[in-house]
């Protein structure tokens, strides 16, 4: 039998580097579930490891991608209970291939009221928003985000406002995105709007930052001694250059890092917020693109306003 993967053998940018193969599956390693993809996203996260940002830490090749939702489909006999349920096949390598082996104890059993399209993003973004607020607790601060249209900053936005942010500032590129922040809560400061933006870094507490670059850079430069900057991407792809040291607390969070140290059981239990939170403000449409599409699903990353490319494996 042979299986599809997103396969990528060197660096590069993501278009370049990555190529659809048809490789044999080998035979499912003792203890392992085999998961039939459904449905995954193409997220900023994705596309930057392959890019080789962290070529330190990848060993070629590597099949890309960190989330989707699958349904099992073979499982050794003490996980038997599990075949046939849709699962969240996780931190088990890369998850753009049509069928994926994964270690059981971190695959998160999917609840039947989520739908395919929210479930596929219930890992990456949802989870680093909820370790960002752990780790800078924001009930009476005010908050300022920046990537304010994106998926995490959504989640941040709603976290933030429920656990009693004084007030939350989005620093939005698109102006398709205005209303649907006012929507939710947050005050909209245009991304091109450079006084407004240092004046609400100014007012700033906290800062999550999506985007590094100049706009971030401006950011750090205007925020108070005894607030935090967070910077947690680079979508702009430019680093911070501030012209002297910042007065405020200069901060860096990696998912990755911060979800090192947790049990199965820990890892398990943090869903159940997940899902509930996914029930209480289901993420906006995506677009889907058959797998065998996956460029233009590519394509579509990073055009203003667009919604976020899901590869379908059905
Ligand atoms: N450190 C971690 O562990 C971690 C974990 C999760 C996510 N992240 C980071 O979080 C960020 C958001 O990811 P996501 O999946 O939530 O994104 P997303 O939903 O795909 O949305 C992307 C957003 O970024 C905006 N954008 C893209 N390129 C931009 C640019 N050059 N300048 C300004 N805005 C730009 C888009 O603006 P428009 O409004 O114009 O469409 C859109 O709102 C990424 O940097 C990702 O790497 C980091």
């Amino acid at each position: 039998m042979r299986n599809d993967v997103l396969i990528y053998r060197r660096f590069g940018p993501p278009l370049d580097a990555l190529t659809l193969e048809t490789p044999d599956l080998p035979p499912r390693p003792e203890g392992a579930i085999r998961v039939a993809m459904l449905l995954a996203p193409v997220n900023p996260s994705d596309l930057i490891p392959v890019t080789g940002a962290y070529a330190h830490r990848i060993t070629l090749p590597e099949v890309a991608s960190y989330e989707g939702v699958g349904r099992v489909i073979a499982a050794p006999p003490d996980h038997a209970h599990l075949l046939g349920q849709r699962i969240l096949p996780l931190r088990s390598g890369g998850t753009w291939r049509r069928l994926h082996d994964c270690v059981p104890d971190w695959a998160v059993p999917v609840p039947d009221d989520i739908p395919d399209a929210h479930a596929a993003r219930a890992y990456i973004n949802p989870m680093a928003a909820a370790h960002l607020l752990a780790g800078w607790p924001v009930s009476g601060r005010r908050v300022l985000l920046s990537g304010a249209g994106s998926h995490c900053a959504s989640s941040l936005a709603r976290g933030a406002l429920s656990q009693g942010a004084a007030s939350v500032q989005g620093i939005y590129r698109s102006p398709a995105r205005r209303t649907e922040l006012l929507a939710r809560g947050v005050e909209p400061v245009a991304m091109d709007d450079l006084p407004a933006i240092r004046e609400a870094a100014r007012r700033a507490d906290v800062t999550f930052d999506a985007l590094g670059g100049p706009v971030a850079t401006a950011v750090l430069e205007a925020m108070r001694p005894g607030s935090d900057f967070v910077g947690y991407g680079l979508l702009t792809g430019e680093p911070l250059r501030p012209q002297s040291p910042p007065r405020a607390g200069y901060h860096r969070f990696h998912l990755r890092e911060s979800q090192a140290a947790m049990s199965p059981r820990d890892w398990q239990d943090a869903f159940a917020a997940i899902w509930d939170d996914l029930r209480a403000s289901p993420p906006p449409e995506g677009r889907r693109f058959a797998l065998s599409d996956w460029r233009a699903a590519l394509h579509s990353v990073g055009e203003p306003g667009a919604p976020k490319p899901l590869l379908d494996f059905t």
